[in-house]
């Protein structure tokens, strides 16, 4: 069968459309990728060409490798391609790719026909499909989009994982039914690097959203159907959350913690127990009393810390000077002890030459020494030359 004409294909499709039509994929913003099953690639293979073996880089020089999905085939979205024009020309703005045995290589089967790779956080998508699957061998389907209010939210909520998703849980109840688990949230790093994959992939050892602080969301799902109404119902709900926070910062009326629990029995979930702390007043995205606590005694212990550093080395510095004035003082008495020595000595010599009866003097220098025999000679010639004259 041609990959055209797969319901594999149409289904990436309407997805790719679907998110388009929410405002989701701006120019480039957003890929996908979808782990496909063995009937699939059986079905398809035929259409399959073999391109050329290449490293999977989360960027340049940074190589990784993927063992978990070893062997396995992925319809993935173009770097750089709009997602507008997926369902318009599937065959150039998408890929299949296949992954070698060990996970480290990939190479295009199919797509891309008019040249490109596939999306830049394709080792964002194998990380998080690999820990994705290591969870729930059925989980195929890994999505990332830029919607509006969700990354809103992420300029004025903690960034932190319980507040944002206890906030989220309150808009619409759908959602703790949805995503009971919560959503995970990464701070803002630099995409299609390791260190958003490796958090979002931690993230996804237990919950289907991350949210990517100033940038965008990340989802998981079975299948398309799942992943995108998982993405919509969360968007949804931060929609109504940005708009009551634009008519107030308080709540005059929310769901309780307990309403939440009484969705467990009915619904046969069990939604996690720390998104339920007890809050004090009505305002949107305060820290629960547990964080809030941890955090005050995390400043203080910095600032004990900083003022400790400081003391030191203030200490340091009074003992440098301290040692330093303690050389100067030593300088000054061996100053004294040497001026002392001297006037004992010039005292030792008087007293000397005066037992010797000869006069008072300093010591004759080399120069002068030197000088007087001189004088002494030249003297003599002049008696001599004279008596010459007078003979
Ligand atoms: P790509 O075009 O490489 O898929 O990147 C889009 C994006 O949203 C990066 O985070
Ligand atoms: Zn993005």
């Amino acid at each position: 069968m041609k990959v055209l004409d797969s319901k594999l294909m149409k289904s990436y499709a309407r997805m790719a459309m679907d998110g388009f039509n929410q405002g989701w994929h701006e120019r480039n913003g957003g890929n996908l990728s979808y782990r496909m099953k063995a009937e699939e690639v059986e079905a398809l293979k035929d259409d399959f060409k073999e391109g050329e073996w290449r490293v999977i880089g989360w960027q340049k020089g940074d190589e990784s490798a993927f063992p978990g999905l070893g062997g396995e085939f992925f319809m993935v979205s173009g770097s750089g391609k709009y997602f507008r024009n997926i369902e318009l020309d599937p065959e150039d703005n998408v890929c299949i790719i296949e992954l070698n045995e060990e996970g480290n290589r990939y190479r295009i089967v199919w797509g891309l026909v008019g040249g490109g790779m596939p999306t830049s956080e394709l080792p964002t998508h194998l990380a998080n499909l690999e820990v994705l699957k290591a969870r729930d061998p059925e989980m195929r389907v890994v999505y990332h989009c830029h919607p509006g209010n969700t990354i809103a939210l992420t300029f004025v909520l903690p960034l932190d994982s319980r507040v944002f998703t206890r906030e989220i849980f309150e808009m619409v109840t759908e959602c703790a039914v949805v995503f009971p688990e919560g959503i995970g949230i990464v701070p803002w790093v630099i995409c299609g690097g390791r260190e958003i994959g490796e958090l979002t992939a931690e993230i996804m050892k237990k919950q289907d959203v991350a949210v990517w602080a100033h940038h965008g969301a990340f989802c998981c799902g079975h299948d398309f159907d799942l992943a995108f109404g998982l993405m919509h119902t969360v968007e949804k709900a931060a929609e109504v959350l940005v708009k009551v926070m634009a008519i107030s910062p308080n709540k005059m009326n929310t769901i309780t913690p307990d309403m939440f629990r009484a969705l467990n029995e009915p619904f046969g979930i069990h939604i996690n127990e720390d998104f339920l702390y007890e809050k004090r007043g009505t305002r949107i995205g305060q820290l629960p009393e547990d964080v809030r606590k941890e955090a005050t005694e995390k400043t203080v212990r910095q600032l004990q810390e900083t003022a400790g550093s400081v003391v030191e080395q203030l200490l340091g510095t009074a003992g440098s000077v301290l040692s330093q004035l303690r050389e100067l003082k030593k300088g000054d008495a061996a100053a004294e002890d040497a001026e002392e020595e001297e006037l004992i000595s010039e005292e030792i010599f008087i007293e000397e030459g005066d037992e010797e009866g000869s006069f008072c003097e300093a010591p004759m220098s080399e120069e002068a020494a030197a000088e007087e025999p001189a004088a002494e000679e030249a003297a003599e010639e002049t008696t001599e030359t004279n008596i010459e004259i007078e003979g």
